[in-house]
């Protein structure tokens, strides 16, 4: 099976979400991007919606499809948010950021009436934390910002994490996020407690956000190489 394959028909399942008259919150990464194309030709036969995207890679290919954009400040309810994610536990916990965008991704997430999560099932675990989980910090301050992150992870009932600054794919330097910040990728293998570790890491100064969603997804689209398994959640 090709993972693309899977990514793409979980996207084409988030479709049926989509109706005329809606504003759209659009994710981040590979799958997401999928969902943006769909949406795309959607557009070109007439759905009427308008979009408030999630990052600046997100914002470019949305705007270069014609996919009418809202200023984020001009936004004042957000109907449907569509966006992918790293790992998905059954209680629909997600680790997110591993695209770097986990602030907006938040953001927008929870100004939304709905989260619908877009994955290949390959992102369905039992515990979170074998993908690492990504922290976006301040600049200011990193290094003791990440002593602490260790300390709370270990709060939280984390065995051994290891917290490790995200370097930018073109040279040896600090990742910088669209919103001007680092990010802290944190090896945790196994995170007992997702709200423990939320709670834990959200009191650590220096922190902006961490990629802990947790109550906020309210469907999940888990695609295969034959279709979409759609699963729905409440709080
Ligand atoms: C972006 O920061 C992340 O939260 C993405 O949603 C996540 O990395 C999923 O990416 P893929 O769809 O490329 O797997």
């Amino acid at each position: 099976m090709s993972q693309d394959e899977a990514k793409r028909n979980a996207a084409a399942a988030a479709m049926e979400f989509v109706e005329s008259g809606m504003t759209l919150g659009l994710g981040t990464g590979s799958t997401a991007a999928f969902f943006v194309e769909f949406l795309a030709e959607e557009i070109s036969d007439g759905l009427d919606v308008r979009c408030v995207p999630t990052s600046v890679a997100t914002f470019e290919q949305a705007a270069a499809l014609g996919i009418p954009l809202l200023p984020v400040e001009q936004v004042e309810r957000i109907h449907l948010t569509v966006d992918g994610a790293d790992e998905i536990d059954p209680h629909a916990c997600l680790i997110k950021g591993g695209g770097a965008a986990l602030l907006r991704e938040k953001i927008i997430a929870n100004a939304s009436d709905h989260m619908v999560v877009i994955a290949d099932e390959s992102k369905a675990v039992e515990t979170l934390g074998a993908f690492p989980l990504p922290v976006e910090v301040s600049p200011f301050g990193f290094t003791i910002t990440a002593k602490k992150v260790f300390d709370a992870l270990k709060t939280s009932g984390v065995d051994q994490p290891i917290v490790k600054l995200r370097e930018s794919p073109v040279g040896k330097r600090p990742l910088v996020t669209d919103g001007g910040n680092y990010i802290l990728d944190c090896r945790c293998k196994e995170i007992p407690s997702a709200q423990a570790a939320a709670l834990a890491l959200s009191v650590v100064p220096g922190v902006v956000e961490h990629g802990l969603f947790i109550n906020l997804a309210r469907t999940i689209i888990l695609g295969d190489d034959e279709g979409a398994q759609i699963l729905e959640f409440e709080y």
